[in-house]
């Protein structure tokens, strides 16, 4: 499947999840090119009269937000988030997620946190039987001894590569590396979760577990919803 008919997948699925967004809501706004259809879409019910705020995940959804003319709540606000919509990287059949390919799964997970509903918008391509595999688990770690972190990383499964992009260390909006583990299956997310974040020099994992409160998958067939516990 083309790219342009992926995104447009993309779209489709990203509409459904906005009609969920009613009048004086404070929504969470993800990152990516998912999460940017959800915020055209919103732009475009501003226009018509939809009164909304917004909590941004990371500078470029800000920006977009700004350009949809989204009222954004301060960083330093206690947010009542009531949605927050955000794309994946990999969803499996229990509704846990992969996600920070793009680098904000720090600043997702404070708000999906902070949300009473997480609504995630995906293509169909993302759906996998077990998370990892094809898609490298990213961990946001501390740059000072970040070597030394990827070892203990390793040493509970996997392989981490340091990312870089233009031959570069990627650094985070908060100025921390991450690292890009490849682990064929990942059996147990929630524990591995856990075990990621309880190492030292560890920020955050990509490992959504037990979060969505509903997936929306966009496919050559049409829209799909999966409810948490169904
Ligand atoms: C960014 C993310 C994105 O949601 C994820 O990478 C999916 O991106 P896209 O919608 O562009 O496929 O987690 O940190």
């Amino acid at each position: 499947m083309s790219v342009s008919n992926l995104d447009d997948l993309k779209r489709q699925a990203a509409l459904k999840a906005v009609d969920y967004v009613r009048d004086g809501m404070v929504v969470g706004l993800g990152t990516g090119s998912t999460a940017k259809h959800v915020i055209l879409a919103l732009g475009e019910r501003i226009k018509k009269g939809l009164k909304i705020k917004g909590v941004p995940t990371s500078q470029e959804t800000a920006r977009l937000a700004r350009k949809a003319k989204i009222p954004l709540l301060p960083d330093d606000a206690a947010w009542p988030i009531d949605m927050a919509i955000d794309g994946a990287d990999q969803v499996d059949q229990r509704l846990n997620l992969i996600k920070g390919g793009g680098g904000a799964l720090l600043k997702e997970k404070i708000v999906a946190a902070a949300a009473k509903r997480f609504i995630v918008v995906v293509d169909h391509t993302k759906r996998v039987p077990v998370l990892g595999g094809s898609f490298p688990l990213p961990v946001e770690i501390i740059p000072f001894g970040w070597a030394n972190t990827a070892k203990k990383i390793e040493a509970l499964g996997g392989t981490a590569v340091l990312r870089k992009r233009g031959g570069k260390i990627f650094k985070t909006e908060a100025g921390h590396y991450i690292l890009d583990v490849n682990i064929a299956r990942i059996d147990k997310p929630a524990e591995l979760e856990l075990q990621l974040n309880a190492l030292p020099g560890v920020v955050e994992n990509g490992l959504f577990v037990s979060r969505a409160s509903l997936v929306i998958v966009g496919t050559p067939a049409g829209v799909e919803e999966q409810h948490a516990g169904h």
